[in-house]
């Protein structure tokens, strides 16, 4: 076992070395904001998150799968029922289609409610003799090219609490008040993609499903009563990025008197702040959230395996998500030997999959895209290591919408190079659009059943 964890206290971060933080020109405006935060009650409970952790423990024990998508970056102008929708309603086709396809529980998380800010590789953009800050997402900025826009404004931090808590009610309401009923399932086919052959396809999975459900009711069951039929469990999840928003969401539990990041069930450190000495591997260490860690191909063992010990001391199953993003040919070279040592250590992890980061590409025209054979390729690859190596492949992680967008190529329906400019509405990476993530549904469901 490893030593005793240092004591920790919510401000330990802050002697921390953070990186991607915004270079905010104000602060006694960003520190009046931090209290206006402070002050807002929080987003999510405690409770819910260690249900989540629960649920979590399932899927390090091979006994579920999780599925956890959404935007790269959520839009303040892209904000309305119909997209929260249409988002939650590609969440459930594909996690019926898992559940169905694979006969396992599926745990749904939503990159929702909270998905604002973007770390980036350069920290200025450049367009002819013109440098700005980069984009580091809505919560900190405007999108536009322009000086003004992109001067960063702390005042956003709590606009994004506003929509984040206005997402969070729909998504409750949606989730228990009937939209999430199974008996509706044949009713989440959206229009643009009843007509392809993945809509086709999950059309027979939804009249399957409605004879099964028939079966049971004539054979006694009241099917009325069964209330996991007629209700699902979304949870929410962000990465850890913006230290200055975090922190003042994060509160004491009055039942346990743990800590607790209430801004999202779920939060996750990504590929550019996991330093094992920077603040947001200290942040993260004391609260009690489930957290998820990306890992790229410059992942070695030993670093893997001391920041599980930091972020998982009491190796506590569902506690931990490793989501590996290494793209398809590095996985079987580079996930072995971490899945041997994680497994040394004793922490229970849940393994899952981001087959999104590591396929990135910039195409002829301009376009940042991935290719759909690509993200196929690593999740293949990944699910095939994993069995290999005597470790249950429990998740995926993508970049999803539920409009019609092109922004990835390839699917049955196929977007062309030459489509991307139609219909590229993405604030940051590429998105899978409501087809190409159906699509990708299918061939995981196989794969796990295979
Ligand atoms: C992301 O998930 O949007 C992201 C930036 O991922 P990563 O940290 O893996 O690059
Ligand atoms: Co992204």
């Amino acid at each position: 076992m490893a030593a005793a964890p240092v004591a920790w206290y919510p401000d330990a971060f802050a002697q921390r070395d953070a990186q991607q933080q915004p270079a905010w020109p104000d602060p006694a405006a960003v520190s009046a904001v931090r209290d206006t935060l402070r002050a807002f009650p929080p987003l999510v409970f405690a409770g819910e998150a260690r249900n989540l952790r629960e649920q979590l423990a399932r899927v390090a024990e091979g006994r579920a799968f999780v599925l956890q998508a959404g935007d790269c970056a959520e839009s303040f102008n892209d904000f309305s029922a119909i997209t929260i929708r249409e988002k939650l309603r590609i969440l459930l086709q594909m996690s019926v289609v898992l559940t169905y396809g694979g006969s396992l529980p599926v745990v749904k998380i939503g990159r929702i409610a909270g998905q604002f800010a973007k770390p980036r590789s350069s920290p200025v953009e450049r367009h002819g003799d013109v440098e700005l800050p980069s984009f580091r997402g809505h919560i900190v900025h405007g999108d536009l090219f322009d000086a003004i826009e992109r001067a960063p404004d702390p005042a956003r931090m709590i606009q994004a609490y506003h929509q984040s808590a206005a997402t969070l009610n729909l998504l409750r309401a949606f989730s228990k008040g009937g939209f999430a009923d199974l008996q509706s399932v044949s009713t989440w086919n959206v229009a643009f993609v009843e007509s392809s052959p993945e809509g086709r396809r999950y059309e027979r999975l939804a009249g399957e499903i409605e004879r099964a459900l028939k079966f049971m009711a004539a054979c006694g069951i009241d099917i009325g009563r069964q209330e996991n039929l007629h209700q699902v469990d979304v949870y929410t999840s962000h990465e850890a990025l913006l230290l200055d928003y975090e922190h003042p969401l994060t509160r004491k539990d009055s039942l346990t008197g743990d800590w607790y990041d209430c801004s999202a069930h779920m939060l996750w450190i990504g590929e550019r702040t996991r330093a094992l000495d920077g603040a947001h591997v200290e942040f993260a260490r004391g609260i009690h959230n489930p957290i998820g860690l990306k890992l790229g191909p410059s992942a070695t063992p030993d670093e893997v395996v001391a920041l599980c010990d930091a972020l998982d001391p009491d190796r506590v199953a569902g506690r931990l998500t490793l989501i590996v993003r290494m793209g398809a040919t590095r996985v079987p070279e580079h996930l072995p030997g971490l899945i041997a040592a994680v497994r040394e250590s004793g922490h229970p992890v849940v393994w899952s999959c981001d087959p999104m980061h590591a396929n990135t590409v910039t195409a002829p025209s301009g376009h940042k895209t991935r290719r759909l054979d690509d993200v196929l390729a690593e999740l293949e690859a990944f699910v095939h290591t994993c069995r290999a190596n005597d470790a249950w492949p429990g998740g995926v992680h993508l970049e999803f919408t539920g409009e019609d967008v092109t922004e990835c190529t390839g699917g049955s329906q196929v977007v062309l190079e030459e489509q991307l400019s139609h219909r590229y509405e993405t604030l940051c990476d590429p998105r899978l659009n409501a087809r190409q993530s159906l699509d990708l549904a299918f061939r995981l469901a196989e794969l796990m059943r295979s």
